[in-house]
């Protein structure tokens, strides 16, 4: 048979029901870009980090650490939870898309707000799960009561993205905590905390972890991709109120699925956390001029608590969604146009809206000025 007469591959059908993630473009433009379209760090690794995952390469003939206990062990001084409650993952992801095979499957529900991070729809759409997205509420936050409304016997999982990506909203940990006392026991609640050192709302990232005492259905996932500035190299982790999570997502998944570099790197960064507070200093002081830029040229900005904020577009003529998107699409456009990368809402749930990580001055200044020759001509 020759190659074009070839009958096409019969793939599973939940390749038919899962959606693509909506990587961002323009990692191939070159370094005169503003990348602003994925909420990394606007700071490069620490010295000591390359040299950590530098050292980690000399010895890259063998396979990593199965365990991983340099680095549960790190974690675990660092916020007092024992080892065993301790999963790591090849970024948070990898333990969100790891839970949802644990835990979900045809008959079980999903519940989370939307929009938040798009991965969630993964998660029933690669088990069969149900999944029941609840609106946000007019500033763009979780509806705790809601979310809870939609708990059933079925529900398995309860996602709850705290600061909400893509719209950098927090909620307060009483409100968690309230959520807490409303679900019952057999529910997984994963609180994704993945931006939570940039959230003055929260106040010490400790303090979400003391909750774990009280909840064991309880999993806090969290990131060395944003603070501290590993995006590349994929390491998350998760605090686990009970043991069984943790063996249960490093069941699902192959042994070594966290490199021996991102491990010694992860391990480094952990120890510098005084320049990690300095960043978080600097980032929420670009934070608060790139809102009042925006917020300058007549714009509703969400009001933030993470490394980026969401910005509501002018409507075009109409009031549908296709009109809020082809205003929305025509902004990013025309900011791509003038090197800088952002996010459109619509490809995240939030159609008339854009998501803008906070870069460098010279990034957020150049953002503002391009925004303002747009919309306000
Ligand atoms: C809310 C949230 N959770 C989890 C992640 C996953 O991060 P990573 O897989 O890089 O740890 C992200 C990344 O953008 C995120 O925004």
């Amino acid at each position: 048979m020759r190659h074009s007469e070839a009958m096409s591959l019969e793939f599973a059908a939940k390749i038919r029901r899962i959606p693509v993630y909506p990587v961002a473009a323009g990692y191939d433009l070159g370094t005169d870009v503003a990348m602003l379209a994925s909420n990394e760090s606007a700071f490069a690794p620490l010295p000591e980090v390359v040299e950590a995952a530098n050292r980690a390469l000399a010895g890259a003939h063998r396979y990593p650490d199965p365990a991983y206990m340099p680095l549960r062990r790190a974690l675990s001084d660092r916020y007092g939870v024992p080892v065993e409650r301790i999963a790591l993952g090849n970024g948070s992801c990898d333990l969100l898309l790891a839970a949802g095979e644990a835990l979900l499957e045809p008959g079980a529900e999903v519940v989370y707000a939307w929009p938040a991070f798009s991965v969630y729809p993964h998660l029933a759409a690669s088990s069969g799960a149900r999944a029941l997205q609840v609106p946000l509420d007019g500033d763009q936050r979780h509806d705790l009561r809601a979310l809870a409304g939609e708990v059933t016997v079925a529900t398995r999982l309860l996602l709850v993205c705290n600061p909400n990506n893509p719209t950098s909203t927090a909620l307060g940990l009483d409100q968690v905590q309230a959520l807490l006392e409303a679900v019952p026991r057999y529910v997984c609640v994963i609180l994704d905390e993945a931006y939570c050192e940039f959230a003055l709302t929260l106040g010490d990232p400790q303090a979400s972890v003391e909750l774990l005492a009280r909840w064991p259905n309880l999993v806090i996932l969290r990131t060395f991709s944003k603070v501290y500035g590993l995006a590349a190299l994929r390491v998350g982790y998760a605090l686990c109120g009970s043991e069984t999570f943790r063996t249960a997502v490093d069941q699902v998944r192959q042994p070594f699925y966290l490199n021996a570099a991102a491990q010694a790197a992860a391990v480094e960064a952990l120890v510098h956390q005084d320049e990690v507070e300095r960043r978080v200093v600097k980032t929420l002081a670009a934070r608060g001029g790139l809102v009042d830029g925006v917020r300058s040229l007549g714009l509703w900005v969400a009001e933030s608590d993470a490394n980026f904020i969401w910005v509501r577009l002018p409507r075009g003529a109409g009031d549908g969604d296709a009109e809020l998107s082809a205003g929305e699409a025509a902004v990013v456009a025309g900011l791509r146009e003038r090197g800088v990368l952002v996010r459109a809402g619509s490809p995240l749930g939030g159609p008339g809206a854009m998501r803008v990580t906070v870069g460098t001055p010279a990034e957020n200044e150049r953002f503002v000025t391009a925004l303002g020759a747009l919309v306000q001509g």
